[in-house]
């Protein structure tokens, strides 16, 4: 384990004051970086300055397509080279075509697959390769919301297990009643009621289905939700709804986002910032209002094409301003 501060005794820093997801989209802020504690034994009172992630030169090959008993095609480069930061509190969105290599990304910064070779650091702490006890302190702190409420949850259990389940990576672990407080505090959290509890996931609706997976997610008071397009399955209102809800989690528990999405404007309702990628490689970084606004790569401009409204709203401003 990596020395310094431990991920699960990180406490964060007071949320006043900080960007918020909708309330000050598009508004700029000096500094990527936040003050957290120095690591334990390096201390000289000062606040030492730590982003909340950190990937550097991050790569993942995938074995090619096998030819025959011994031969392989050329390996699939599905992540090339990716570096960048995120701060506590202030979400990011990663956009880019189908097959560009973000749900790699994504898994690579959940621990859940290893880079071929670079470095991942959550609140610190090198997670590449990291033992047990580390990655059980960092999936505290960071946790995960994927596309597909169906799938997302074991039909044989009920409410409280599944929401319930990430309980046991706090240290000590809440028990009997302190764990129901917490399940259905969560619960009300995302919009749901305390009686869904003894419910199975086939009694909801694909809203309210990702609403209990966003309870899940939320339940260990992460400082990180990797959403791997998490409203793309849902109608036009649920999906509105569903992005009401992480920006409001956002400004009052301060949890940042790492929001996966091939829809800008769906990127633009939750994240201050946008990384655009195409074939492995983040090609754009900036504000999401600007990377709208104003695109510089081939691949930003193609995203910003492929979304009707902004042409709408755009064709719209040009005709008022005649
Ligand atoms: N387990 C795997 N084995 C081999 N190749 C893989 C594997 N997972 C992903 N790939 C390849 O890596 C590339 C990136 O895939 P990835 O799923 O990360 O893309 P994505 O941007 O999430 O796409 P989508 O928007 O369709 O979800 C693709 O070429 C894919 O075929
Ligand atoms: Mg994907």
């Amino acid at each position: 384990m990596a020395a310094g501060w431990n991920v699960g005794d990180w406490v964060p820093p007071p949320l006043s004051g900080r960007a918020t997801g909708l309330a000050l989209k598009g508004v700029g802020v000096a500094s990527n970086a936040i003050a957290l504690p120095r690591p334990r034994g390096e201390g000289n009172g000062e606040a030492a300055v730590l982003p909340l992630l950190q990937v550097s030169a991050v790569t993942r090959d995938y074995p090619g397509p096998r030819r025959s008993l011994l031969t392989r095609g050329t390996p699939v480069r599905a992540v090339d080279d990716v570096s960048f930061d995120m701060s506590a509190g202030r979400s990011v969105a990663l956009v880019g075509r189908s097959g560009c290599g973000k749900s790699t990304l994504a898994r690579l910064v959940l621990a859940l697959d290893r880079p071929t070779r670079g470095s991942i650091r959550f609140g610190g702490t090198e997670i590449v390769g990291a033992d047990h006890a580390t990655l059980k302190a960092a999936r505290r702190n960071m946790q995960v919301v994927f596309q597909d409420p169906y799938s997302s949850f074991d039909p044989r259990y009920t409410v409280e297990r599944l929401v319930g389940e990430p309980l046991h990576l706090l240290d000590p672990a809440p028990r009997h009643d302190e764990r129901r407080d917490r399940i259905v505090q969560t619960l009300r959290e995302v919009g749901l009621l305390a009686e869904d509890m003894q419910k199975y996931p086939h009694e909801f609706s694909g809203g309210q289905r990702q609403r209990l997976s966003i309870a899940r997610a939320i339940i260990t008071r992460p400082k990180l939700v990797v959403a791997d397009e998490p409203v793309s399955a849902l109608d036009v209102t649920t999906r509105a709804r569903i992005l009401d809800l992480l920006a409001e989690l956002n400004r009052r528990l301060g949890i940042a986002y790492l929001f996966i999405t091939h829809d800008l404007q769906v990127a633009r309702a939750v994240t201050e910032d946008v990384m655009v990628m195409q074939e492995g490689r983040i090609v754009e970084r900036g504000p999401t209002s600007r990377v709208f606004d104003d695109p510089q790569s081939q691949a930003a401009r193609e995203l910003v094409a492929a979304t009707p409204d902004l042409r709408r709203a755009l064709a719209r401003r040009l005709a008022e301003q005649g």
